[in-house]
């Protein structure tokens, strides 16, 4: 296994066993719920939008790892972010993930979101690490449930 490959698999294992921006947010003003049907997964985000931008976010729930572990990095990746930049890096995350930026610089290979890269080999598991995204998209598009179905 190179290095890399153990990096990335370090920083998954590190963000399921100790998730950043885990529990409630009482002064949240944007929440959305996320489900994944194949599994019965699902997670809560709060989310605290001020001036157009991300000033905090949490989750609750979750289930695999690697979709705990990729709401712990999104959490991480869009907090004080505008929300037109998150849109962007859900894009390019998505891409990541899905296979779609083969050959492409999406992120500089020592982003964390890199680390979940290697998702692109197991379809089924793509719905794990969007989950949490795809419910931060719900979430800013006013709230409700978000499905990876
Ligand atoms: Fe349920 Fe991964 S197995 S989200």
């Amino acid at each position: 296994m190179s290095d890399l490959r153990e990096l990335y698999q370090e920083v998954i294992l590190d963000h399921n066993h100790r998730p950043r921006n885990q529990g409630e947010l009482p002064d949240a003003n944007a929440v959305a719920e996320g489900h994944n049907p194949l599994c019965g997964d699902q997670l809560t985000l709060y989310l605290k939008v001020e001036d157009g931008k991300i000033a905090d976010i949490r989750f609750q729930g979750c289930g695999c790892a690697i979709s705990t572990a990729s709401a712990s990095l999104m959490t991480e990746a869009v907090k004080g972010k505008s929300v037109e930049e998150v849109r962007e890096i859900f894009q390019r995350f998505h891409a990541l993930v899905t296979g779609e930026a083969e050959g492409q610089e999406f992120f500089d290979e020592f982003d964390s979101l890199m680390a979940l890269a290697g998702v692109k080999e197991f379809p089924v598991r793509v719905k794990c690490a969007t989950l949490a995204w795809h419910t931060l998209q719900q979430a800013l598009e006013g709230g409700g449930v978000a499905s990876t179905e």
